[in-house]
Protein backbone atom coordinates (compact mmCIF):
# COMPACT_ATOMS: atom_id res chain seq x y z
CA UNK A 1 0.00 0.00 0.00
CA UNK A 2 1.39 3.20 -0.95
CA UNK A 3 1.16 6.07 2.11
CA UNK A 4 -0.37 8.28 -0.69
CA UNK A 5 -4.03 6.02 -0.66
CA UNK A 6 -4.70 7.39 2.79
CA UNK A 7 -6.66 9.95 3.35
CA UNK A 8 -8.58 11.89 6.07
CA UNK A 9 -11.53 13.60 5.44
CA UNK A 10 -14.84 15.54 6.77
CA UNK A 11 -17.86 14.53 6.63
CA UNK A 12 -19.76 17.51 5.17
CA UNK A 13 -23.56 16.35 4.67
CA UNK A 14 -25.66 13.06 5.81
CA UNK A 15 -29.07 12.22 3.78
CA UNK A 16 -31.69 9.81 4.77
CA UNK A 17 -31.71 7.31 1.46
CA UNK A 18 -33.58 4.58 3.00
CA UNK A 19 -34.38 2.81 6.53
CA UNK A 20 -31.23 2.12 8.10
CA UNK A 21 -29.31 3.81 5.29
CA UNK A 22 -27.63 6.97 4.99
CA UNK A 23 -25.92 8.68 2.07
CA UNK A 24 -22.83 10.26 3.65
CA UNK A 25 -20.50 12.89 1.95
CA UNK A 26 -16.99 13.78 2.52
CA UNK A 27 -14.75 16.49 1.69
CA UNK A 28 -12.23 14.30 -0.06
CA UNK A 29 -10.02 14.59 -3.54
CA UNK A 30 -10.44 10.85 -3.98
CA UNK A 31 -11.20 9.72 -7.46
CA UNK A 32 -12.78 6.57 -7.60
CA UNK A 33 -13.87 4.27 -11.02
CA UNK A 34 -17.10 3.22 -10.52
CA UNK A 35 -17.51 -0.55 -8.55
CA UNK A 36 -13.69 0.00 -6.52
CA UNK A 37 -14.20 0.26 -2.66
CA UNK A 38 -12.51 2.56 0.46
CA UNK A 39 -11.35 1.01 3.91
CA UNK A 40 -12.95 3.47 6.21
CA UNK A 41 -11.65 3.15 9.58
CA UNK A 42 -14.22 4.53 12.55
CA UNK A 43 -11.66 5.24 15.34
CA UNK A 44 -12.43 2.98 18.11
CA UNK A 45 -14.73 0.75 16.58
CA UNK A 46 -13.33 -0.69 13.37
CA UNK A 47 -12.41 -0.53 9.60
CA UNK A 48 -14.81 -1.84 6.96
CA UNK A 49 -14.90 -1.80 3.19
CA UNK A 50 -17.39 0.22 1.50
CA UNK A 51 -18.39 1.14 -2.13
CA UNK A 52 -18.38 4.98 -3.63
CA UNK A 53 -21.95 5.89 -4.59
CA UNK A 54 -20.71 9.85 -5.76
CA UNK A 55 -17.76 11.08 -6.64
CA UNK A 56 -16.99 14.75 -7.84
CA UNK A 57 -16.30 18.06 -7.73
CA UNK A 58 -13.62 17.15 -4.15
CA UNK A 59 -16.90 15.50 -2.62
CA UNK A 60 -17.14 11.01 -2.10
CA UNK A 61 -20.16 9.62 -1.11
CA UNK A 62 -20.93 6.73 0.94
CA UNK A 63 -24.68 5.09 1.20
CA UNK A 64 -24.25 2.45 3.68
CA UNK A 65 -26.57 0.56 5.33
CA UNK A 66 -26.50 -0.12 9.39
CA UNK A 67 -26.27 -3.92 10.03
CA UNK A 68 -23.60 -3.47 12.84
CA UNK A 69 -21.38 -1.63 15.43
CA UNK A 70 -19.21 -0.18 12.71
CA UNK A 71 -21.66 0.71 10.14
CA UNK A 72 -24.06 2.26 13.12
CA UNK A 73 -21.26 4.17 14.16
CA UNK A 74 -20.44 5.69 10.98
CA UNK A 75 -23.93 6.56 10.66
CA UNK A 76 -24.12 8.03 13.81
CA UNK A 77 -21.07 10.66 12.59
CA UNK A 78 -21.74 14.28 12.86
CA UNK A 79 -21.15 16.81 10.23
CA UNK A 80 -17.61 17.91 10.87
CA UNK A 81 -16.61 14.28 12.14
CA UNK A 82 -13.43 12.79 10.44
CA UNK A 83 -12.67 9.52 9.09
CA UNK A 84 -9.92 7.90 7.50
CA UNK A 85 -10.02 6.12 4.05
CA UNK A 86 -7.80 4.05 2.54
CA UNK A 87 -8.38 3.57 -1.42
CA UNK A 88 -9.50 3.40 -3.74
CA UNK A 89 -8.98 -0.49 -3.95
CA UNK A 90 -10.01 -2.96 -6.39
CA UNK A 91 -11.26 -3.59 -10.42
CA UNK A 92 -14.44 -1.45 -11.19
CA UNK A 93 -17.11 -1.56 -13.64
CA UNK A 94 -15.81 -1.44 -17.23
CA UNK A 95 -17.96 0.73 -19.54
CA UNK A 96 -18.25 -0.64 -22.64
CA UNK A 97 -22.18 -0.70 -22.65
CA UNK A 98 -24.50 1.44 -25.15
CA UNK A 99 -27.21 0.42 -23.77
CA UNK A 100 -26.74 -0.81 -19.74
CA UNK A 101 -29.07 -2.25 -18.04
CA UNK A 102 -28.17 -2.20 -13.69
CA UNK A 103 -30.13 -4.72 -11.61
CA UNK A 104 -29.58 -3.86 -7.81
CA UNK A 105 -31.02 -5.55 -4.67
CA UNK A 106 -30.94 -3.39 -1.52
CA UNK A 107 -27.79 -1.51 -1.00
CA UNK A 108 -26.08 -2.86 -4.19
CA UNK A 109 -27.73 0.27 -5.90
CA UNK A 110 -24.78 2.11 -4.07
CA UNK A 111 -21.59 1.18 -6.43
CA UNK A 112 -24.25 1.01 -9.45
CA UNK A 113 -24.96 5.08 -8.99
CA UNK A 114 -22.05 5.94 -9.26
CA UNK A 115 -21.67 3.68 -12.31
CA UNK A 116 -25.08 5.06 -14.03
CA UNK A 117 -23.64 8.49 -13.63
CA UNK A 118 -20.46 8.14 -14.61
CA UNK A 119 -22.51 6.56 -18.12
CA UNK A 120 -24.81 9.41 -18.16
CA UNK A 121 -21.72 12.39 -18.50
CA UNK A 122 -20.35 10.17 -21.25
CA UNK A 123 -24.07 10.74 -23.06
CA UNK A 124 -25.16 6.85 -22.48
CA UNK A 125 -28.18 6.03 -19.97
CA UNK A 126 -30.15 2.97 -19.46
CA UNK A 127 -32.05 1.53 -17.59
CA UNK A 128 -32.20 0.71 -13.22
CA UNK A 129 -34.04 -2.26 -11.98
CA UNK A 130 -34.06 -1.52 -8.29
CA UNK A 131 -35.22 -4.28 -6.03
CA UNK A 132 -35.72 -4.37 -2.13
CA UNK A 133 -38.05 -6.00 0.54
CA UNK A 134 -40.26 -3.60 0.78
CA UNK A 135 -40.42 0.30 0.17
CA UNK A 136 -38.80 1.71 2.63
CA UNK A 137 -35.44 -0.32 1.90
CA UNK A 138 -35.80 0.80 -1.73
CA UNK A 139 -32.32 2.54 -1.95
CA UNK A 140 -31.49 5.99 -4.26
CA UNK A 141 -34.38 5.94 -6.05
CA UNK A 142 -34.85 9.39 -6.60
CA UNK A 143 -31.16 9.45 -7.69
CA UNK A 144 -31.20 7.45 -10.52
CA UNK A 145 -34.49 8.59 -11.93
CA UNK A 146 -32.53 12.53 -11.58
CA UNK A 147 -30.01 10.71 -14.00
CA UNK A 148 -32.47 10.22 -16.19
CA UNK A 149 -32.55 6.75 -16.05
CA UNK A 150 -35.47 4.78 -16.36
CA UNK A 151 -36.01 2.99 -12.85
CA UNK A 152 -38.19 -0.27 -12.50
CA UNK A 153 -39.15 -0.93 -9.17
CA UNK A 154 -39.85 -4.70 -7.27
CA UNK A 155 -40.35 -5.53 -3.70
CA UNK A 156 -40.86 -8.65 -2.50
CA UNK A 157 -43.86 -7.84 -0.28
CA UNK A 158 -45.51 -5.76 -3.56
CA UNK A 159 -45.43 -2.54 -1.50
CA UNK A 160 -44.06 -0.47 -4.31
CA UNK A 161 -43.71 -1.58 -8.21
CA UNK A 162 -43.77 -5.23 -9.20
CA UNK A 163 -44.59 -7.66 -6.37
CA UNK A 164 -41.25 -10.42 -6.31
CA UNK A 165 -37.29 -9.98 -6.72
CA UNK A 166 -35.57 -7.78 -9.04
CA UNK A 167 -34.49 -10.76 -11.13
CA UNK A 168 -38.30 -11.67 -11.47
CA UNK A 169 -38.76 -7.95 -12.75
CA UNK A 170 -35.34 -8.35 -14.89
CA UNK A 171 -36.81 -11.80 -16.39
CA UNK A 172 -40.01 -9.98 -17.58
CA UNK A 173 -38.00 -6.70 -18.65
CA UNK A 174 -35.41 -8.69 -20.81
CA UNK A 175 -38.71 -9.72 -23.43
CA UNK A 176 -38.90 -5.60 -24.10
CA UNK A 177 -35.67 -4.07 -23.47
CA UNK A 178 -33.22 -3.71 -25.91
CA UNK A 179 -29.59 -3.78 -23.58
CA UNK A 180 -26.15 -5.06 -23.89
CA UNK A 181 -24.70 -5.48 -21.20
CA UNK A 182 -26.13 -6.12 -17.45
CA UNK A 183 -24.58 -4.48 -14.25
CA UNK A 184 -25.77 -6.13 -10.55
CA UNK A 185 -24.96 -5.78 -6.65
CA UNK A 186 -26.91 -6.93 -4.47
CA UNK A 187 -27.02 -10.36 -1.99
CA UNK A 188 -25.71 -13.39 -3.88
CA UNK A 189 -28.70 -15.28 -4.11
CA UNK A 190 -29.79 -12.53 -6.43
CA UNK A 191 -26.38 -12.07 -8.42
CA UNK A 192 -26.76 -16.21 -8.84
CA UNK A 193 -29.85 -15.64 -10.32
CA UNK A 194 -29.71 -12.47 -12.24
CA UNK A 195 -26.23 -13.69 -14.11
CA UNK A 196 -28.71 -17.41 -15.11
CA UNK A 197 -31.17 -15.13 -16.46
CA UNK A 198 -29.01 -13.28 -18.72
CA UNK A 199 -26.47 -15.91 -19.45
CA UNK A 200 -30.12 -17.37 -20.66
CA UNK A 201 -30.27 -14.61 -23.47
CA UNK A 202 -26.41 -14.72 -24.27
CA UNK A 203 -27.09 -10.89 -22.42
CA UNK A 204 -22.89 -10.42 -20.82
CA UNK A 205 -22.36 -8.41 -17.91
CA UNK A 206 -20.43 -7.69 -14.11
CA UNK A 207 -21.24 -8.19 -10.72
CA UNK A 208 -19.90 -6.57 -7.93
CA UNK A 209 -19.01 -8.90 -5.06
CA UNK A 210 -18.90 -8.68 -1.02
CA UNK A 211 -16.43 -10.55 1.22
CA UNK A 212 -15.25 -10.35 4.26
CA UNK A 213 -12.45 -7.91 4.35
CA UNK A 214 -9.79 -6.97 6.74
CA UNK A 215 -6.72 -5.46 4.56
CA UNK A 216 -8.39 -4.41 1.37
CA UNK A 217 -5.64 -5.13 -0.30
CA UNK A 218 -4.22 -8.77 -1.24
CA UNK A 219 -2.59 -9.59 2.24
CA UNK A 220 -5.11 -11.29 4.72
CA UNK A 221 -6.82 -13.61 2.55
CA UNK A 222 -10.03 -12.93 4.03
CA UNK A 223 -11.74 -12.09 1.32
CA UNK A 224 -10.90 -15.33 -0.36
CA UNK A 225 -13.56 -17.14 -2.79
CA UNK A 226 -11.55 -20.58 -4.35
CA UNK A 227 -8.23 -18.56 -6.01
CA UNK A 228 -9.46 -15.15 -6.25
CA UNK A 229 -9.51 -12.34 -4.05
CA UNK A 230 -12.10 -9.95 -4.25
CA UNK A 231 -10.47 -7.23 -3.06
CA UNK A 232 -7.57 -7.56 -5.46
CA UNK A 233 -9.20 -9.26 -8.40
CA UNK A 234 -12.68 -7.99 -7.89
CA UNK A 235 -15.06 -6.71 -6.26
CA UNK A 236 -16.26 -6.68 -10.16
CA UNK A 237 -16.00 -10.27 -12.16
CA UNK A 238 -17.24 -10.99 -15.37
CA UNK A 239 -20.40 -13.19 -15.27
CA UNK A 240 -17.73 -15.90 -17.58
CA UNK A 241 -15.19 -15.28 -14.51
CA UNK A 242 -17.64 -16.21 -11.96
CA UNK A 243 -19.24 -19.15 -13.83
CA UNK A 244 -15.42 -20.62 -12.80
CA UNK A 245 -15.95 -19.94 -9.06
CA UNK A 246 -17.12 -22.57 -7.84
CA UNK A 247 -17.79 -20.74 -4.11
CA UNK A 248 -20.07 -18.29 -5.79
CA UNK A 249 -23.26 -18.81 -4.60
CA UNK A 250 -22.84 -21.00 -2.48
CA UNK A 251 -20.05 -20.41 0.12
CA UNK A 252 -18.36 -17.52 2.51
CA UNK A 253 -15.59 -17.71 4.67
CA UNK A 254 -16.57 -16.17 8.57
CA UNK A 255 -13.89 -14.55 10.56
CA UNK A 256 -12.10 -17.21 11.10
CA UNK A 257 -11.74 -18.42 7.70
CA UNK A 258 -13.83 -21.16 7.90
CA UNK A 259 -16.46 -21.60 4.80
CA UNK A 260 -19.99 -21.50 5.59
CA UNK A 261 -22.80 -21.02 3.13
CA UNK A 262 -23.30 -17.79 1.41
CA UNK A 263 -27.01 -17.79 0.73
C1 LIG B 1 -16.37 -4.37 -1.55
C2 LIG B 1 -17.47 -4.11 -0.56
C3 LIG B 1 -18.30 -3.02 -0.74
C4 LIG B 1 -19.31 -2.76 0.17
N1 LIG B 1 -20.12 -1.67 -0.04
C5 LIG B 1 -21.10 -1.39 0.82
C6 LIG B 1 -21.93 -0.24 0.62
O1 LIG B 1 -21.79 0.51 -0.34
N2 LIG B 1 -22.89 0.00 1.54
C7 LIG B 1 -23.08 -0.80 2.63
O2 LIG B 1 -23.97 -0.50 3.44
N3 LIG B 1 -22.32 -1.90 2.84
C8 LIG B 1 -21.34 -2.20 1.97
N4 LIG B 1 -20.55 -3.30 2.20
C9 LIG B 1 -20.83 -4.16 3.36
C10 LIG B 1 -20.20 -3.55 4.62
O3 LIG B 1 -18.79 -3.60 4.51
C11 LIG B 1 -20.67 -4.36 5.84
O4 LIG B 1 -22.05 -4.14 6.01
C12 LIG B 1 -19.95 -3.92 7.11
O5 LIG B 1 -18.60 -4.32 7.05
C13 LIG B 1 -20.62 -4.50 8.33
O6 LIG B 1 -19.89 -4.07 9.47
P1 LIG B 1 -20.60 -3.90 10.89
O7 LIG B 1 -19.54 -3.82 11.93
O8 LIG B 1 -21.60 -2.80 10.85
O9 LIG B 1 -21.44 -5.22 11.03
P2 LIG B 1 -20.93 -6.63 11.57
O10 LIG B 1 -20.93 -6.60 13.06
O11 LIG B 1 -19.68 -7.02 10.85
O12 LIG B 1 -22.11 -7.52 11.06
C14 LIG B 1 -23.42 -7.37 11.61
C15 LIG B 1 -24.33 -8.42 11.06
O13 LIG B 1 -24.53 -8.20 9.66
C16 LIG B 1 -24.06 -9.31 8.91
N5 LIG B 1 -23.38 -8.79 7.73
C17 LIG B 1 -22.17 -8.20 7.68
N6 LIG B 1 -21.87 -7.82 6.45
C18 LIG B 1 -22.91 -8.21 5.68
C19 LIG B 1 -23.23 -8.12 4.31
N7 LIG B 1 -22.37 -7.60 3.44
N8 LIG B 1 -24.43 -8.61 3.88
C20 LIG B 1 -25.30 -9.16 4.74
N9 LIG B 1 -25.06 -9.28 6.06
C21 LIG B 1 -23.89 -8.82 6.51
C22 LIG B 1 -23.11 -10.07 9.81
O14 LIG B 1 -23.08 -11.45 9.48
C23 LIG B 1 -23.74 -9.83 11.18
O15 LIG B 1 -24.79 -10.71 11.40
C24 LIG B 1 -19.52 -3.61 1.29
C25 LIG B 1 -18.69 -4.72 1.47
C26 LIG B 1 -17.69 -4.98 0.55
C27 LIG B 1 -16.81 -6.16 0.74
S1 LIG C 1 -9.11 -8.35 2.40
FE1 LIG C 1 -7.14 -9.11 2.83
S2 LIG C 1 -6.67 -10.28 1.07
FE2 LIG C 1 -8.58 -9.37 0.58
Amino acid sequence: MSPETVSVSRLIQKKNAAKDCFSLFFESQIQSSPGQFLMIWIPGVDEIPMSVSHCRNGTIGLTVKVLGEATEALCNLEEGDRVRFRGPFGQGFKLEAKRPVLVAGGVGSAPLLLLASTYSSMGVKGDAIIGAKSKDELTLIQEFENLGWNVYIATDDGSNGFKGTASDLLEKKLKVLTLDFLYTCGPEKMLFEVIRIAESVNLPGQAALERLMKCGIGICGSCAINQKLVCRDGPVFDFKELRKISEFGKAKRDAAGRLRPSV
